[in-house]
């Protein structure tokens, strides 16, 4: 069939066809706050008025994140998660919420974060019950999502608890994502379609692609070591799989960044904003903006680092080796650039030194003739001109992590868009 080009682009069918969700969103990782892993589901206000789930917590939020800099440094949507809603739908079956906790409504509090220039997110379920009992989208997706759209709603976290059958876990996903896009509102969707089916069915990474802007695959992320560790370790077994199916549009979610909490060491923190980055992910953090201690809060806002997450080239990161216990991760950038991340996974003993040598990198192309190395983290610090016959020499410390950036400079810019992971060992001092 000979079909001309002016037709293919009205049609939306050009050569990103069926790629990604078609709406125009999240072309870089969404970047936010969501109240989940740090205040759960706190419906207690009489006891806990500071903490509970209530529109006073989401207003507070909103207000710091203009006073305190994440707005500027790319923080945008403030969002709410489980344990919002009433018991019940009202006569008209709407959602409505707890009208104790959210008095003046979600349309007033969708306002407020707007006149903050901020975006409102907001939280349902596929089945017929939210993960903690409240009433689910099941059987109302074009009621709710027509609702989402009338308050002012820019983003959804679409969970998959008490989904009934596969079959339906899957049809409420498209069918939320179709109801979305028929209210002609921006509305960011994020799923946990793949997340439930894994269990049981491999996940159709391109079919989720078309349907939703960013997906969970893995266990919830809790305030620990452990937990990172679980979720780094998920992310390189299935890279082959979920690497591919990220980019501009749509992207592997491993979940809140729990950084300024309780759980986490500062080189495990470092970790997290450093592999978050080269994994492409959401920067959704999950912690109280209100009392967060200013290192943890410079980490969060650190522009270079945030810069790797959100390069527009939207390629997600890697594994390449996991030798004596220290992981090299790299991830394609815009212009012929690499971020690389060395982690140290040994859990005991000093800080220990980690020689990489230039020619290991993207494949040697990332310094085929001559590059610029930089390190972000744990601090900023220029590593000098090197070529492809060069090594550096980073000391990272137990369960820290060092992130470089890897500039080009004088040779032909190149793309590196094949994914050939994993390459074999290197020395190790
Ligand atoms: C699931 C999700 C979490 C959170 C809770 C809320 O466990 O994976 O991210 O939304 O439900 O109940």
């Amino acid at each position: 069939m000979n079909v001309p080009w002016t037709a293919l682009l009205l049609l939306g069918l050009w050569t990103d066809w069926a790629q990604a969700l078609d709406n125009g969103l999240a072309l870089t990782p969404p970047m936010g706050w969501l109240h989940w892993e740090r205040f759960l589901c706190n419906t207690d206000c009489a006891k806990d008025p500071h903490n509970c789930i209530s529109e006073q917590l989401f207003m507070q939020m909103a207000d710091l994140m203009v006073s305190d800099g994440w707005k500027e440094a790319g923080y945008e949507y403030v969002s709410i998660d489980d344990c919002w809603l009433a018991d019940t739908r009202d006569a008209q079956n709407r959602l409505q919420p707890d009208p104790k906790r959210f008095p003046s409504g979600i349309s007033k509090l969708a306002d407020y974060v707007h006149s903050k220039g901020l975006k409102l997110g907001i939280y349902e379920d596929v089945g017929c019950q939210t993960c903690a009992g409240f009433p689910g989208s099941s059987g109302f997706y074009e009621l709710d999502a027509h609702t989402f759209a009338s308050w002012g709603v820019d983003l959804l976290k679409f969970d998959g608890c008490n989904y009934g059958s596969l079959d339906l876990l899957a049809e409420g996903y498209r069918n939320m994502s179709l109801a979305l896009n028929k209210t002609g509102r921006s509305i960011v969707y994020s799923c946990e379609w793949p997340a439930y089916m894994k269990p049981f069915k491999q996940p159709n990474y391109t079919e989720i692609r078309e349907y939703c802007n960013y997906w969970r695959n893995f266990n919830d992320i809790y305030d620990s070591w452990d937990s990172i560790k679980s979720i780094l370790d998920w992310t390189a077994g299935c890279q082959n799989l979920i690497v591919p199916a990220a980019g501009p549009g749509g992207w592997n979610d491993p979940d809140m960044l729990i950084i300024g909490n309780f759980g986490l060491s500062w080189d495990q923190q470092i970790t997290q904003m450093a592999l978050w980055a080269i994994m492409a992910a959401p920067l959704i953090m999950s912690n109280d903006l209100r009392s967060i201690d200013p290192k943890s809060k410079a980490l969060l806002q650190n522009k270079e680092v945030i810069a790797i997450n959100q390069d527009p080239l939207g390629k997600q990161g890697y594994r390449v080796s996991k030798v004596k216990n220290f992981e090299l991760w790299e991830r394609p950038l815009s212009g012929g650039a690499l971020a690389v991340a060395v982690v140290n996974r040994q859990e005991i003993g000093s800080p220990r030194y980690y020689v990489l040598p230039m020619s290991f990198l993207g494949k040697g192309l990332a310094c085929k003739i001559n590059c610029v190395v930089t390190q972000l983290l744990p601090t900023h610090k220029t590593m000098g001109l090197q070529n492809s016959t060069s090594a550096i020499q980073v000391l990272v410390n137990p369960t820290g992590t060092a992130l470089l950036k890897v500039t080009a400079i004088g040779g032909t810019r190149h793309k590196l868009l094949s994914h050939s992971y994993p390459r074999q060992s290197m020395d190790i001092l």
